[in-house]
């Protein structure tokens, strides 16, 4: 098995729930004039090309004939403008941006200052960010993206941290684990996920006022990735309303699509 290349599997049904989360949190974190710290341990390209059998097709390309409904969700809205569309005309996905464009974009959107870390181990990876970083304030680290994140955590302030391994080796699990419980504890807000074969029960499955771990089922939006049943999101926060806040609009999204 060659290196992990998210090309083949961007858009799948996991991305679009990791994505939709992710965006959520930023915007409860990005307010207009403030500044924010984030960093993304393993950050994968700036944007893919959607080509013909990609896992997008059973993920994002089967929600992508209601995104007239979600538009008042971050995540829906910058896709349909990546994609130009102003009509329920033009109802065709072509590109779609990985998760630090998503949140920069965000960001833009919310007149906050985003200060962006991320790393990545792929070189064709780090190739694709130095042709669209020009003069924008995100550094990327053709580094391991475990033991940067690490020594980030102990000299920065605490912002929103995104963990994303693709998970193709057991240490990456507990590598994960210990990046997410030492950022939680210094204050960061954090989110971590992972799929899963099988889903022992609906959304949410455990929280407390700071963290909380939904695990969803694909098949509960009419979405399928081989082999996953689902997946499971953690997210942590020091902001006592985050949780709340994000399981409301987790509703509000089953509501329409559900
Ligand atoms: C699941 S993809 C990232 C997807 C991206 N976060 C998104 O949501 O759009 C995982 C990425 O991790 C990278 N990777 C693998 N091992 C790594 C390591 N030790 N440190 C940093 N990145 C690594 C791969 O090159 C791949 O681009």
């Amino acid at each position: 098995m060659g290196p992990y290349d998210h090309r083949a599997h961007v858009g799948n049904a996991g991305d679009v729930w990791k994505h939709f989360l992710l965006l959520e949190v930023a915007n409860c974190l990005l307010t207009p004039d403030s500044s924010l710290v984030y960093a993304e341990s393993h950050v994968g390209r700036p944007k893919y090309a959607l080509k013909p059998s990609g896992d997008w097709e059973s993920g994002i390309g089967r929600i992508w004939p209601a995104l007239p409904l979600l538009k008042d969700f971050p995540y829906f809205n910058i896709l349909a403008e990546f994609n130009s569309i102003e009509s329920l005309s033009s109802l065709q996905i072509e590109f779609y941006p990985g998760s630090a464009l998503l949140v920069a974009e965000l960001a833009k959107r919310k007149k906050a200052d985003l200060l962006i870390n991320i790393w990545d181990i792929d070189p064709a990876v780090g190739a694709a960010w130095n042709e669209c970083l020009d003069h924008s304030p995100i550094s990327f680290h053709l580094d391991d993206g475990f033991s940067g994140v690490m020594s980030l955590l102990k000299s920065s302030s605490p912002g929103l941290l995104f963990i994303d391994p693709p998970f193709t080796s057991p240490e990456e699990k507990d590598a994960a684990e210990e990046i997410f419980c030492t950022a939680k504890s210094l204050g960061w807000t954090v989110l971590c996920w992972h799929m899963m074969a099988t889903i022992p029960k609906e959304i949410p499955s455990s929280f407390s006022d700071q963290s909380i771990e939904f695990f969803v089922k694909f098949s509960r939006i009419g979405l399928e990735y081989a082999g996953a049943e689902g997946c499971s999101i953690r997210v942590a926060s020091p902001d006592e309303t985050m949780i709340p806040r994000i399981s409301a609009r987790i509703k509000a999204f089953l509501q329409i699509i559900g």
